[in-house]
């Protein structure tokens, strides 16, 4: 199957310019050219553009460009259903509110396929708030609570034909929660590996067990990596940055892992902000991390040892 590359140069979802020229240095890194390498067919579709907005008003006063992100979920989310039904579709962000639109399609096209969709979110945030929830009113906050069907969307978002399934969540790397969002995840059901658990457990027992269940599911399974996921004294190119993150080596084994599985079958890079990069060295690190996502490896193993 050919690997998809969608650029979406969406920044209105975060506080600050810069996630626009992410799609770009994704490329300037040598995306496409690292999974040629591994052997895949990449077409890069190039950057994708949001339809019309439409005037949206909420009762939620700080929410910053809701008719800007609700444009571009629709035309994510149509993206992300006709570009996995043809091969591996990368998201090539763009600020997470990206996801929003990413996981919607991607849902409805495995639903239709009679797969249930899982989610791998690797974040320093869970970004579990509604709309009515945020206080900082930036909606790459959101997308996660959208996806698996949290109310008070209806009205603003496109509607969500197939939910994803709290319990096919599984987040690792958390470690910055707003109140509302911890109350709100203390009963949804996804499954929450925050730092401590990684560092007390480390990284391959929790993604092994998380790997399982996707797999006696028959699941597909979606992987949402955001830059402030790994610790800011190696990806600095992110405006979130939040320190006591994933290390070189833990996230590397995750993906490796996630290769050995089989099991991914779509993938979002999302929150590179090449303004505050240096020297490309975050846009670099995450096509590293594609690269061991998609194969790459430094001896031939047995595979699917989860
Ligand atoms: N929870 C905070 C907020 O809602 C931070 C969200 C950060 N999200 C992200 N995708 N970097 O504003
Ligand atoms: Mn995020
Ligand atoms: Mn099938
Ligand atoms: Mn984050």
């Amino acid at each position: 199957k050919p690997c998809i590359l969608l650029g979406v140069p969406v920044q209105e979802g975060t506080g600050r310019l810069g996630c626009d020229m992410g799609p770009s240095a994704f490329r300037t890194a040598g995306l496409a050219g690292a999974l040629r390498d591994l052997g895949y067919m990449v077409e890069d579709r190039g950057n994708l553009a949001p339809g019309p907005t439409r005037d949206l008003t909420h009762t939620n006063g700080a929410i910053k460009f809701l008719p800007e992100i609700v444009a571009w979920t629709k035309t994510i989310a149509q993206a992300a259903y006709e570009a996995s039904g043809e091969g591996i579709p990368i998201f090539l962000g763009g600020d997470h509110s990206l996801s929003a639109g990413s996981m919607t399609g991607l849902s409805r096209r495995a639903a239709e396929d009679d797969h249930p969709l899982f989610v791998l979110w690797l974040d320093s945030h869970p970004d579990f708030h509604t709309l009515d929830t945020t206080q900082s009113g930036n909606l790459h906050g959101v997308p996660m609570a959208y996806a698996t069907g949290r109310g008070g969307f209806d009205g603003y978002f496109p509607a969500n034909p197939v939910p994803i399934r709290p319990e096919n969540v599984c987040m690792m790397g958390i470690r910055s929660v707003d109140n509302a969002e911890r109350a709100a995840l203390a009963t949804a059901g996804v499954t929450i590996h925050d730092m401590r658990a990684i560092d007390e457990n480390g990284v391959v027992t929790l993604l092994k067990a998380f790997l399982k269940r996707v797999a006696a599911a028959n699941g597909r399974l979606h992987v949402s990596l955001d830059v402030d996921f790994i610790d800011p004294n190696i990806a600095p190119g992110v405006g979130t940055t939040v320190p006591g993150g994933a290390t070189f080596r833990e996230a590397h084994l995750i993906m490796e892992i996630l290769h050995d599985s089989g099991l991914v079958t779509s993938l979002d890079l999302v929150e590179l902000n090449p303004f505050l990069d240096e020297r490309g060295r975050t846009a670099l690190l995450m096509v590293d991390l594609v690269a061991s996502l998609m194969g790459r490896r430094v001896l031939d193993r047995p595979t699917r040892s989860f």
